[in-house]
């Protein structure tokens, strides 16, 4: 791993661990994904997760990372509530350049985290989980890393797509041509998910193999699947609990 400084388009510097490389996302994807909701409303949604999450009752000044960050708008969500020690982690350095925010950047594989052991009080992940190519080992991969950079408190938080019958209804309906011709949002999403489809499938159909390594790690606070997503919040286990390895 080297590290190295590259200056993007706002005042940020993105901290380079590993070389530039794109998994995600491609210019069909990102048109869809800017079609799917504006900004604000992204961030609104994300300021409200995070609520639901707890963090806002937190100390401003404890270090969280937002895992998976994408263009940022989950680190200005978490800059709203307050927060002012702030870390986001993605592999795409094009996305990273879109960041508007105080967060450092770490150009970085989530499988792999430049994070001291027992430096940071709280992770956090908004849909990223479900981008990983290999389940179950990327995902303990990820859940291990986050594991071993949180302090003995510290919790991780996560939202991801759930196959809940809402979601299965959501298929139904955006697959249908007139909904896709006359209601745009609902095209953005068929857009979204026939170009992430492997990934998606493969997260959707493995519920029982994604919670056991959640539980692995983590002591559930909230567990709860609803509307198409699930959201987990959890306490560091002192010890992981022992499992099969998937390597
Ligand atoms: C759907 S985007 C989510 C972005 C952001 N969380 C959001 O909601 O706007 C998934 C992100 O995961 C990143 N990604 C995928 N695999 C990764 C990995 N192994 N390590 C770091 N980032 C990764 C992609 O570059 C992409 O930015």
């Amino acid at each position: 791993m080297h590290e190295t400084n590259a200056s993007n388009k706002s005042t940020q510097k993105i901290k380079r661990h590993i070389e530039s490389g794109e998994v995600c996302c491609d210019p069909a994807w990102e048109d869809a994904y800017k079609r799917f909701e504006t900004p604000n409303e992204e961030i609104n949604k994300f300021i409200k997760r995070l609520k639901a999450f707890g963090l806002q009752d937190r100390p401003k000044d404890m270090r969280v990372v937002e895992l998976f960050c994408g263009r940022g708008g989950g680190l200005v969500a978490l800059q709203r509530l307050g927060f002012t020690n702030l870390d986001g982690v993605d592999l795409s350095e094009t996305l990273l350049r879109q960041n508007q925010n105080e967060a450092r950047l770490h150009l970085a594989d989530c499988r792999s985290l430049p994070f001291d052991n027992d430096s940071i009080d709280a992770v956090v992940v908004h849909g990223g989980l479900h981008h990983l190519p290999y389940l179950p080992e990327d995902l303990e991969a990820v859940l291990k890393e986050a594991h071993r950079v949180l302090k003995s408190s510290g919790t991780f938080h996560a939202v991801e797509p759930w196959l809940t019958p809402f979601l299965r209804f959501v298929h139904v309906v955006v697959e249908n041509h007139w909904v896709r011709k006359f209601y745009d949002k609902g095209d953005a999403l068929a857009v979204m998910i026939e170009h992430e489809r492997e990934t998606y499938e493969q997260w959707l159909h493995q519920p029982d193999t994604i919670r056991r390594l959640l539980d692995r790690f983590f002591v559930a606070r909230t567990n709860q699947a609803a509307w198409g997503k699930i959201q987990f919040t959890g306490i560091r286990k002192a010890t992981p609990d022992m499992g099969q390895s998937s390597s």
